[in-house]
């Protein structure tokens, strides 16, 4: 009797072909389209660091949102909360690492950013290309970062990094 049960559990096994049935995704290609991009060193556009108050809006907005649907104030000038393919927009969120004025529920694995105008900015101690590299690709000054990549991968554009780090460095 058990020999039979075995048997016929043998036949089943050896004649059922199961990659019909069992999805066997493409691991390379699916690697390539996830890899960022080599890091990548970029000229600051000009006028790129404003005090024009619509453009920090913009930045802080992006900075302490993580999406457009969860965001409960609306979307200042020139950011829109559902993209027109119907996505919603994708903010920094850079509060997750980062503590700065006004943060709720920040995280510390980066550095604080509070003061950073009258800390680092007024002192010298950071140019605007500096923050603008750092925001668009972070790897050229740090090449272990666990900071994300927001210009090299296109997850923003160079206004809106140029809007970010004008918020960081803006006097709040
Ligand atoms: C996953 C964590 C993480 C996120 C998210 C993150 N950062 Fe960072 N950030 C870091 C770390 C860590 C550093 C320290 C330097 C390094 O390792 O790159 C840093 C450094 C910086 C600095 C340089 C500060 C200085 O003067 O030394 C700036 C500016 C900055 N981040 C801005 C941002 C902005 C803007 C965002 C959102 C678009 C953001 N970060 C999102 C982790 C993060």
């Amino acid at each position: 009797m058990r020999k039979v049960i075995m048997l016929g559990i043998a036949t089943f096994l050896g004649a059922a072909d199961l990659s019909q049935v069992i999805e066997i995704p493409d691991a390379t290609a699916i690697l390539l389209k996830d890899a960022l991009p080599a890091p990548k060193l970029y000229a600051m556009p000009e006028g790129c660091i404003t005090d024009d108050l619509a453009a920090i809006a913009r930045g802080k907005y992006i900075f302490h949102n993580l999406n457009g649907k969860e965001t409960k104030e609306p979307a200042p000038e020139g950011l829109l909360k559902v993209l027109p393919n119907g996505k919603e927009k994708q903010y920094g969120n850079c509060v997750a690492c980062h503590n700065i004025e006004g943060a709720k529920g920040y995280g510390n694995i980066g550095p604080d950013l509070s003061n950073y105008k009258s800390l680092f900015v007024d002192s010298g101690a950071r140019k605007g290309e500096f923050v603008y590299q750092k925001i668009a690709d972070p790897r050229m000054d740090n090449a272990e970062t666990h900071m994300t990549v927001n210009l090299a991968n296109g997850l923003f554009n160079e206004r809106e990094v140029c809007d970010l780090a004008s918020y960081v460095m803006s006097k709040k």
